[in-house]
């Protein structure tokens, strides 16, 4: 390989580390100088004369087969570099100079080459015919032929091919190229597609307005600056400016809706064909992207509508009490193309969308807050079953049933679905036994009328003997129960003393006897009364 640029390479020149060095400090392809030159022409070496010829019609254009005597190999080899042509306006365009090494044959009165660009499709032939030339002299010679007529863009792929003149079967050099791109120094300073202009801007969130100003610019002609939302290719939005050439202020300022990671600022010269120059300074806020969700409710249908062109695997999902996790809803999974939709959708305030990126995830939740917003299933405990009541703002249908929670997600229903007809804001009251408890034992309420739907969890069923408000009321009956127990005590002892009184007493009147056993009677009666009291309000409960 070799190195021209002088200014790369100087600082090497004498060290035995030069490739190393030259690599290190300019990369290879960058550092290439392009040679000049001031015509484009064909020539041929050894003093044989040459000249162009016109290339033949297409269809006269088939090869011919080889004679015998001919060495396969007369086309020795094929060389190719890149060179630059400028004009006077200090604008240059680039050409593939071509040198091929024919080993002359009798048979053989030219080369013929073609460049073929890839990206274009366009070919360009060049037959070069020997003329004068002295047969016996130049008989098995090599003789170099080149041409440098063949116009390329920057960065290029070129597939070349050279053929002998005539053209004999099989007999053909082919080579692919790639033409130096604007990061090469001496293409980026003098190809004019390459001076693109360098953009520098500034947002102005408030009005809504981007600032730019651009360098680097030919000066000869005005320069457009427009914004495009990036997709494929960069779709206008309206916002365009022209710079004048006679303008001093290199400056323009365009108005703007949204920032988006898709919006960029593009900016070329007023000629035709002009490369491009384009920032995308937002395309890493990719977090204004998830806010376009819109719900149809005459379709019911949620969806989202990517504003720019995004990786994202899209899940419908619901939020957790504690909102820290949103939990994937099962199939709920899209990928986002061009809008990610979903039918029949719960419209629960905590059903929500959920986007996951290469660089994270974001979660929106599209349905509003409200005290009426959300349908709602809540749980009352009875002393042997407990009410379940369903509300909903709109006319629903749930299934609401008993299940094991055997992980944060899963609850195995252990009970056939019991299905819930609510209209609109009504309440309807299930009854449901509470023989089935624990700490993993869940009631789960679930739309059935809807698509996806976000599932109400009810956990930690108490027991009949064991939940914290019978607790409560065993407390009440135990004091109860024991206030009764030390007041019959006492209304015992107090009876006995009376008794053993009047039996130590022989001497009390039958009366007085009389009358205590009145009062005996009315304080057990009362305390009758108390126990009845008691059962009832046990029974109450
Ligand atoms: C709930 O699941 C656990 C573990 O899977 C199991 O041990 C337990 O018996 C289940 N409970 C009921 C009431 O089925
Ligand atoms: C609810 O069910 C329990 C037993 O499962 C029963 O004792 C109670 O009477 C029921 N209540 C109503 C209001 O149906
Ligand atoms: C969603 O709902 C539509 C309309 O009710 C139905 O045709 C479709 O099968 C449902 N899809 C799923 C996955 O349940």
């Amino acid at each position: 390989m070799k190195f021209h640029n002088r200014e790369c390479c100087f600082l090497c020149w004498g060290t035995s580390g030069c490739p190393l060095l030259i690599f290190l400090f300019c990369g290879i392809a960058n550092c290439r100088s392009i040679q000049r030159i001031k015509e484009c022409d064909i020539t041929c070496s050894q003093g044989v004369q040459c000249e162009r010829k016109q290339p033949d019609d297409l269809f006269s254009r088939f090869c011919r087969d080889a004679p015998e005597s001919l060495n396969p190999n007369v086309l020795e080899n094929m060389k190719i570099t890149t060179v630059m042509k400028c004009s006077p306006a200090s604008q240059c365009s680039l050409h593939l100079n071509i040198i091929g090494t024919v080993i002359y044959d009798v048979h053989i009165r030219g080369v013929e080459i073609c460049s073929m660009t890839l990206s274009s499709q366009r070919t360009q032939c060049v037959t070069i015919r020997f003329t004068k030339i002295k047969r016996k002299k130049f008989l098995m010679h090599k003789i170099q032929v080149q041409a440098n007529t063949f116009e390329v863009g920057v960065s290029e792929q070129v597939y070349v091919t050279m053929k002998t003149f005539p053209d004999f079967c099989g007999i053909q050099l082919t080579e692919t190229y790639y033409v130096e791109d604007c990061n090469n120094r001496d293409v980026g300073k003098h190809v004019w597609s390459c001076l693109t202009g360098k953009l520098d801007y500034m947002v102005n969130k408030e009005n809504k307005i981007i600032t730019v100003n651009v360098s680097n610019i030919l000066q000869d002609y005005d320069y457009n600056v427009r914004l495009c939302k990036k997709h494929f290719v960069c779709h206008d939005i309206g916002a365009h400016a022209v710079i004048r050439k006679e303008n001093a202020t290199k400056s323009v300022t365009l108005p703007y809706s949204e920032i988006l990671p898709c919006l960029c600022i593009e900016g070329w010269s007023a000629i035709p064909d002009a490369r491009r120059t384009r920032l995308c300074p937002f395309k890493n806020d990719i977090s204004t992207l998830w806010d376009n969700i819109a719900y149809n409710p005459m379709k019911q249908v949620l969806a989202w509508v990517p504003l720019c062109p995004v990786n994202a695997k899209v899940h419908l999902c619901w939020m957790t009490d504690d909102k820290q996790k949103c939990v994937n809803i099962p199939d709920s999974l899209s990928a986002a193309h061009n809008q990610v939709s979903y039918s029949q959708v719960d419209t629960h305030p905590r059903l929500c969308m959920k986007f996951a990126t290469e660089t994270g995830y974001w979660v929106k939740c599209p349905f509003p807050t409200g005290p009426f917003s959300a349908w709602d299933m809540k749980t009352y405990l009875m002393p042997n079953s407990m009410e379940i009541k369903l509300t909903s703002p709109t006319k629903a249908k749930f299934s609401v049933f008993i299940c094991n929670r055997t992980n944060f997600n899963s609850c195995e229903p252990l009970q056939k679905y019991t299905l819930v007809y609510v209209e609109a804001l009504e309440t309807v009251t299930l009854n449901m036994s509470r023989e089935i408890c624990g700490s993993n034992i869940c009631i789960q309420g679930i739309r059935e009328d809807v698509n996806y739907s976000f599932p109400t969890q009810i956990c930690d069923i108490p027991c009949i003997s064991q939940d914290p408000e019978s607790k409560e009321d065993n407390f009440l009956q135990m004091i109860i129960v024991t206030a009764v127990q030390v007041l019959s005590a006492v209304i015992f002892t107090y009876i006995g003393y009376k008794i053993f009184k009047v039996c130590h007493q022989k001497r009390e009147q039958k009366r007085l006897l009389k009358s205590q056993v009145k009062e005996m009677s009315e304080i057990a009666s009362s305390l009758e009364q108390m126990t009845l009291l008691s059962t009832k309000a046990e029974g109450d409960r």
